[in-house]
């Protein structure tokens, strides 16, 4: 009796070459690609959210789970259709399924799981964050294992050491708000639009960042955690005082937006630097929406450069959520043998640390 691990697979993937189909939803995109593990990347969509949720200044669950209903079926044909394959082509399914949003989960796993059990190929549940710890591997030069990961998204601020592809030790996190979360609410305190992060940075090009000093939290003590919701009070106060010259000081929220940008670089470059050190690790991978800000970019690069280590990253596309990085995370693991029998796994909280390296997990 091989117990459910087995019991809904009819083909067994050759150990070698699989072509996995990747589904993304965990929040407000609507991810799919396909990922060959021989070929890599043959085809990827992204049906992006911004506009449905944009007059509500944050992301609206329920409708993100619809959206996703709407979206999903039609981009996986788009991607089949550009890849040149029809579904049976495809031998393994892997889906987000966790940490999100509980609705936006549910589509894509239900969708994933039912699409495998249709086409008699296995489905196997992938973690959100491991999606976007490994999404550098998709690129023509990828990081060599193990690295230091700086991941840092809306929901998330993390350093992960990943020893393999399942093995990630947690360096440090954010104790109150993520980086992306600070960005995003400090961008509307400046009346910039929903998302704020890159309406932010590009308001910040414009201004001078040394106008205004601002602090860099957690920097002055030892460790790796990392404390934003400081800075995001600072910033409040800063533009309550000058209200009264708003419509004179035409650079003010360009200054300030310039230097909140640098106050944050900063502080994730001194992290990373730790982090770096602490480990002793040659290669620094950044992953998750935040790396896609160029200035973070130039700064970490220019810190690999004078200290000696490597710095890859994702294309911008890669950084945000997609489906290729979910494609490609459950090919590994569905090539070692992983997947998982009927049920439908979604789950809003999931800790990395519980995820173990997929050989490990399939021999169990
Ligand atoms: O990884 P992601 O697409 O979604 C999750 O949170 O999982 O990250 C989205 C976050 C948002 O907070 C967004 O404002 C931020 O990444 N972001 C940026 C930039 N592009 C996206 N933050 C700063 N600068 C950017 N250029
Ligand atoms: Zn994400």
């Amino acid at each position: 009796m091989h117990g459910s691990r087995t019991a809904t697979t009819k083909r067994q993937p050759g150990p070698r070459t699989m072509r996995v189909l990747g589904i993304e939803t965990s929040c407000d995109e609507t991810g799919v690609a396909l990922f060959d593990s021989e070929r890599g990347l043959l085809a990827h969509a992204l049906h992006s959210q911004v506009e449905l949720h944009a007059e509500y200044g944050g992301v609206v669950p329920e409708i993100a789970s619809r959206d996703h209903v709407r979206k999903l079926l039609p981009l996986v044909s788009h991607c089949l259709a550009e890849a040149g394959l029809d579904r049976d082509d495809i031998d393994g399914v892997a889906y987000t399924a966790g940490p999100g949003l509980i609705g936006a989960l549910l589509v894509g796993a239900s969708t994933g799981r039912s699409l495998a059990l249709a086409l008699g190929v296995p489905a196997l549940p992938v973690h959100h964050m491991e999606g976007h710890l490994l999404a550098p591997m998709l690129e023509a030069d990828p990081p060599e294992l193990p690295f230091v990961a700086l991941l840092v998204s809306g929901g998330h601020s993390m350093l992960v050491e990943v020893r393999t592809i399942g093995d990630y030790r947690l360096l440090g996190e954010t104790l109150d708000d993520a980086a992306g979360e600070a960005f995003d609410k400090t961008a509307k305190l400046l009346g910039l639009g929903y998302p704020g992060g890159p309406a932010l940075a590009r308001l910040a090009e414009q201004g001078d960042p040394s106008r205004f000093p601002f602090p860099r939290p957690m920097t002055d003590r030892p460790g790796l955690d990392f404390s934003f919701s400081g800075l995001k009070t600072h910033t409040r106060n800063l533009y309550q005082r000058h209200a009264a010259e708003r419509d004179a000081d035409v650079t003010l929220e360009a200054d300030i937006a310039a230097g909140f940008q640098l106050a944050v670089v900063d502080t994730l470059a001194i992290k990373c630097r730790r982090a770096m050190q602490h480990t002793r690790a040659r290669q620094l991978v950044i992953a998750g929406g935040v790396g896609a800000n160029l200035t973070l970019r130039e700064r970490l690069k220019a810190d690999g450069e004078k200290h000696g280590w490597a710095v890859a990253y994702p294309r911008l596309a890669f950084c945000t959520d997609n489906g290729a990085m979910i494609a490609y995370a459950g090919c590994q693991r569905l090539l070692a043998g992983e997947h998982t029998g009927l049920g439908i796994a979604a789950r809003a909280r999931w800790p990395l640390d519980e995820l173990k390296p997929p050989a490990t997990e399939a021999a169990a």
